[in-house]
């Protein structure tokens, strides 16, 4: 079953045009992957999804509805979780309050105790306000605060960024707790190597188009793909 389908959408901040006619879809229980450099359009496409900028053209399809023009509460509490590249965490509420918080405004949450059961850091570190936390532990947060809210569809804003790469590590792993169970991702990131462990499909998005989409492998032993668009030799492709 198809859980989420952009057609043909065109996206702009004022008079600036940025997405130009990018489609993509998503599967029930798929993890795809939007790669793309600096200013590709990867949050722009986020934001799309979620009603933050919605798209003038095209349409955006989520479970059968369209969705485009629907605020951003709406689609949360339709189960669509977005968590952006900087990270909202609630600066000066401890972890656990933070948790509690979106545990609260969801209809059907999970136990926060399973939050902690996946990110056994954050278990640690309950008790201290989430501004003295490191990036890595604020962005296990925040996607503790998005999954604690059971969603149907999950948005991950390159979630790698600023991270140290042992932290990196530390976060695919959780992740891939995550992604077994039944949540459809779709994941952004520069980091290819990260969203290749954790995908099986994606899409290469240059200047606000899609320029190339297929499986995991097909991306990593296209030499061209990686070198112009993700900026990446194939030596560095693990
Ligand atoms: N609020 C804004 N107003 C005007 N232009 C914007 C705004 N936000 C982004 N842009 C422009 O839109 C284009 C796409 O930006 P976007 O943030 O979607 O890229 P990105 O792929 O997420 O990049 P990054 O990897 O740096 O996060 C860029 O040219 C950027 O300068
Ligand atoms: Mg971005």
């Amino acid at each position: 079953m198809t859980v989420l389908e952009l057609d043909d959408i065109d996206t702009y901040y004022g008079n600036s045009h940025v997405l130009h006619g990018v489609s993509l879809e998503l599967a029930e229980g798929e993890v795809v992957a939007l790669l793309g450099r600096n200013g590709a359009g990867k949050t722009t496409t986020m934001r799309s999804i979620m009603g933050v900028t919605p798209p003038r053209r095209g349409s955006i399809v989520y479970r059968g509805e369209n969705i485009v023009g629907k605020s951003p509460d709406k689609l949360n509490e339709r189960g669509i979780n977005l968590v952006p590249e900087d990270r909202r965490v609630f600066p000066t509420l401890s972890v656990q309050e933070n948790l509690v918080l979106a545990h609260k405004l969801a209809a059907d949450p999970k136990p926060i105790e399973e939050m902690y059961e996946l990110f056994p850091i954050l278990d640690e570190l309950r008790t201290s306000d989430a501004q003295n936390l490191s990036g890595g532990e604020q962005q296990m947060l925040a996607v503790a605060r998005a999954l604690v809210q059971r969603p149907s569809l999950l948005l991950l804003d390159e979630p790698t960024e600023g991270l140290a790469p042992v932290i990196v590590d530390d976060l695919q792993e959780m992740l891939q707790a995550v992604v077994d169970e039944d949540v459809t991702v779709l994941l952004s990131e520069q980091n290819v190597n990260f969203a290749f462990e954790l995908a099986t499909r994606g899409y290469v998005i240059d200047t606000g188009s899609i320029v190339f989409e297929g499986s995991v492998e097909e991306i990593q032993s296209r030499e061209d793909l990686l070198e112009k668009y993700l900026a990446v030799s194939p030596e560095e492709v693990a």
